[in-house]
């Protein structure tokens, strides 16, 4: 006998809908034939209610406030390793032993050089294009350049093309800081770490040498670990549906950090500190707090709220607590960002809307005030984030491609336009 829940009457008729079930989290109601036995769509415009697929990268549990990359949590993988060892785990399934570990650092770090055309490339954006505008321009351009890792039918190609990815994505935010400031580019260096080479690149300069400060890189790191992969944001979705097409990874990470961009997702590091620096004094903060919940006034916290964390993001907290890090470690004793910061998140925390409505501090409240700390201007943060995310979009394009039957996404719509009307003469309008 099926599961009666399964069960759903359209009209005159019963639909059985099987149920799939994961390892963690809510089971699925497997719609896939609705359209075909019913007539009808189903209708979820934000996907508020819909899985797009099946993976076994990340999973998240608002309700609870756990994050787990491919089952281990975010809590130990941000305090014992580091960043290429987190990409190992997103992109291979687990945790690296010393051989796989060394062989995957030396891999990366060997494909942090980009082509020298791309400096050329750079030559045609204004000095003061937003360096999120450059990214999506630079890594789509990548696929000019490296033919021999487009091909998404050979596996060779789909590994070489996410070791480029992973590799050259910091080179190409660093360039794209550096042409916003007038700065020279700084190539990578083989003897450092990729976050060391990162912040080196950024912030090197030919008229002296440049020492990374191990304690800021170390906080860079865990930055990155934070915001790798996220299960199937905006920013992902976009990669993968971009990819279902078979459209080459390049081209699908541009896409993604074009969605990345948006104040509502990755955009909103650069908006909350923007936000922060509008409130300026602890005493403005009851007024903002007026308008976040005021229905008239567009305004939102930024920074605050989630589609599926209703509890506390658990990244927030690392990030708030690498934030004191990092401004002890500068000796800024008292930034008026974070103190606005603080309280806002503790009046936040106690208000009866933000509790109703469960909106708790997300992974952009506190990565701004780190961010500025280490020296980034606010129109780099985005950028920061696609540097991380990006281990996530390739690991999450990879397992889609790999994904036996897989085709590509095609969604349908409530048309609400006009009905079939015809063509009027001009002299009869
Ligand atoms: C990221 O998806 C991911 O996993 C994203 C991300 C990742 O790692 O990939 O986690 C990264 O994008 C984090 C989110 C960053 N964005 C922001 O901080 C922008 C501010 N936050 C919001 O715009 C909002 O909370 C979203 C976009 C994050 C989530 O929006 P939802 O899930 O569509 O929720 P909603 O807009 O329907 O809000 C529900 C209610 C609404 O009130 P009602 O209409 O029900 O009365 O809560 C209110 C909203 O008005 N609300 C807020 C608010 N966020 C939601 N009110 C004031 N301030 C806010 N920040």
């Amino acid at each position: 006998m099926e599961n009666l829940s399964n069960t759903l009457n359209v009209g005159d008729k019963s639909i059985v809908l099987p149920k799939k079930q994961g390892t963690l989290g809510p089971d699925v109601l497997d719609i896939s034939k609705l359209y075909a036995q019913t007539g009808m769509f189903t209708y979820d415009p934000g996907f508020t209610s819909t899985a797009s697929c099946e993976s076994g990268i990340t999973y998240i549990d608002g309700d609870e406030g756990v994050l787990l990359y491919r089952g281990y949590p975010i809590e130990q993988l941000a305090e014992h390793g580091d960043f290429l060892e987190t990409c190992h785990v997103l992109l291979h399934g687990d945790l690296p032993n010393s051989t796989q570990k060394a062989d995957f650092d030396y891999r990366v770090t060997r494909h942090t050089m980009v082509h020298e055309q791309m400096a050329r490339f750079f030559q045609g954006f204004r000095r003061d294009a937003h360096p999120m505008a450059v990214m999506v321009a630079s890594v789509g351009a990548l696929s000019a350049f490296y033919h021999d890792s487009t091909d998404i039918t050979d596996p060779t190609q789909r590994a070489i093309a996410s070791i480029r990815m992973i590799a050259k994505i910091p080179t190409l935010a660093a360039m794209a800081f550096k042409y916003n400031v007038g700065q020279p580019f700084v190539y990578p260096k083989n003897d450092l770490d990729y976050t060391s080479n990162f912040l080196r690149m950024c912030f090197c300069v030919p008229c002296e040498d440049y020492k990374v400060n191990p304690i800021l890189s170390r906080a860079l790191d865990r930055i990155f670990i934070l915001h790798a992969d996220h299960e199937q944001n905006a920013s992902t979705s976009t990669v993968r549906l971009a990819g279902s097409s078979g459209a080459n990874p390049f081209a699908c990470i541009a896409a993604g950090i074009a969605s990345l961009w948006g104040p509502s997702h990755g955009g909103a590091n650069e908006a909350a500190l923007k936000m922060l620096g509008e409130i300026g004094t602890v005493e403005n903060i009851p007024h903002f707090i007026a308008r976040a919940k005021d229905k008239n006034d567009p305004f939102r916290l930024m920074g605050f709220g989630h589609r599926v964390y209703k509890n506390y993001d658990p990244r927030a907290k690392i990030m708030q607590k690498t934030a004191h890090d990092v401004l002890t470690e500068l000796g800024i004793k008292d930034d008026p960002l974070l103190d606005v910061a603080m309280e806002l998140e503790r009046i936040a925390l106690h208000d009866e809307y933000f509790i109703e409505k469960k909106l708790y501090p997300n992974i952009d409240f506190y990565s701004g005030i780190t961010l500025k700390a280490m020296g980034f201007p606010t129109n780099m943060f985005t950028v920061l984030f696609a540097v991380a995310r990006t281990v996530g979009w390739i690991s999450q394009w990879r397992e889609m491609i790999e994904e036996p039957g897989q085709k590509i996404g095609r969604p349908r719509q409530l048309y609400t336009g006009s009905p079939r009307r015809d063509y009027t003469p001009m002299g009869k309008r």
